[in-house]
């Protein structure tokens, strides 16, 4: 494996989330703040070109699996295209992407015959209303539509990323598992996370423990499932339901010591830990005609710098960092 991707403990990193825009069509209270943020000016932006140029590069240093975000990855025009091109790179074995679901339906059948390999969407609550208030916006059923289209067209599993809030969706649990019945979904409950603006509070905050107990409570025969050394989930299945459940653990048991994942931002910064807020402009490098030998050394070192784990819960929650919506949907460091 690439020497350019292991950073100084030995974590090899496979993953690469690259966002493709800033923008979203809903407004998530955890994600970004009621005002929203600043955009960053469109030149500024990475281009189709860029991101493909980039792309190549990891992945022949070693990255095997290519996560779109964003904001939110499917407004980008030029979405379809992106997966097209990355689907030509050798070596690459999964491009996934991670979408509010608003536009699935619509884009799906294209997005997998240009090769798109894994899909998770963000839902939060099976309540319509409580959506609304949620993301500031309408949509509910046409994710709940994308979710289906995404499993009749035989994405398996598909992932649904719900954050838990306490007083919101914390009594949602439960019909959150029964929703993984009949459908080869992996609802994956996640640990709600501090970013810029987004008035976490440690009340808010519903810990893993917590839920598998309420859980428990209605399915003690619920089995732990095994999972890969790198995955950011932690997976159970009720016996004879057709999807599973997970839990991402970013607060109260991080993963830093297993991370593989980078990530590029739309405006073309490296970072290398979800909470980490150094950062280094590729997109610079790039436009003032660094060569490909150049830009892996500039990868490499910043690689190289990557802390062993985000300095804790207490230290997660003081941190600047960028709003949630402007890091490429997120990936926690541990
Ligand atoms: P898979 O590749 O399917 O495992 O997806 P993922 O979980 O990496 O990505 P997704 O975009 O679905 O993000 C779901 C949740 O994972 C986010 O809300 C984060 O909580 C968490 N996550 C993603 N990336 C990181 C990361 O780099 N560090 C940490 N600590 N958490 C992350
Ligand atoms: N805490 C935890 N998860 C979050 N996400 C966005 N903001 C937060 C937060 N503050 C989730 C979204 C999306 C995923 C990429 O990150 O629900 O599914
Ligand atoms: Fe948009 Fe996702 Fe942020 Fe919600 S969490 S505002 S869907 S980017």
């Amino acid at each position: 494996f690439s020497a350019f991707l292991t950073d100084s403990f030995g974590r090899q990193h496979n993953y690469l989330r690259i966002s493709l825009t800033e923008k979203c069509n809903l407004r998530c209270q955890y994600c970004m703040p009621e005002e929203g943020v600043q955009l960053t000016p469109k030149s500024e932006l990475l281009t189709t070109q860029e991101i493909i140029t980039l792309a190549r590069l990891f992945v022949k240093e070693g990255v095997e699996k290519i996560r779109l975000t964003g904001g939110e990855p499917l407004i980008r025009p030029d979405v379809v295209d992106i997966v097209g091109q990355l689907y030509k790179l050798e070596g690459l074995k999964t491009i996934a992407v991670t979408t509010n679901g608003i536009n699935l339906t619509r884009l799906l059948p294209r997005l997998k015959e240009a090769g798109l390999n894994a899909i998770n969407i963000s839902l939060d609550t099976l309540v319509p209303a409580k959506f609304e208030f949620i993301v500031r916006r309408k949509g509910f059923h046409k994710v709940m539509e994308g979710i289906h289209k995404a499993t009749e067209l035989g994405y398996c599993p598909v992932k649904v990323n719900c954050v838990v809030m306490r007083g919101f969706n914390d009594d949602e649990v439960l019909d959150f598992v029964d929703f993984t019945k009949d459908l080869p979904l992996d609802v994956r409950f996640i640990e709600y996370m501090p970013f810029d603006g987004n008035k976490w509070n440690f009340k808010k905050m519903v810990s893993y423990k917590e839920m598998l107990d309420t859980i428990k409570q209605r399915w003690p025969e619920l089995e732990k499932l095994p999972c890969e050394t790198s995955s950011t989930a932690k997976s159970y299945k009720v016996p004879h339901f057709q999807g599973q459940i997970s839990f991402i653990t970013s607060m109260s048991e991080h993963f830093c010591g297993s991370c593989n994942r980078l990530r590029i931002t739309a405006d073309g910064n490296l970072k290398v830990c979800l909470f980490g807020n150094s950062e280094v402009s590729l997109r610079d490098h790039l436009r003032s005609g660094a060569s490909e030998e150049e830009l892996i050394q500039i990868i490499g070192a910043a690689v190289g710098r990557k802390k062993k784990q985000h300095a804790g819960m207490f230290n997660i929650s003081q941190m600047k960092n960028r709003p949630m919506i402007l890091i490429g949907q997120l990936f926690l460091p541990g």
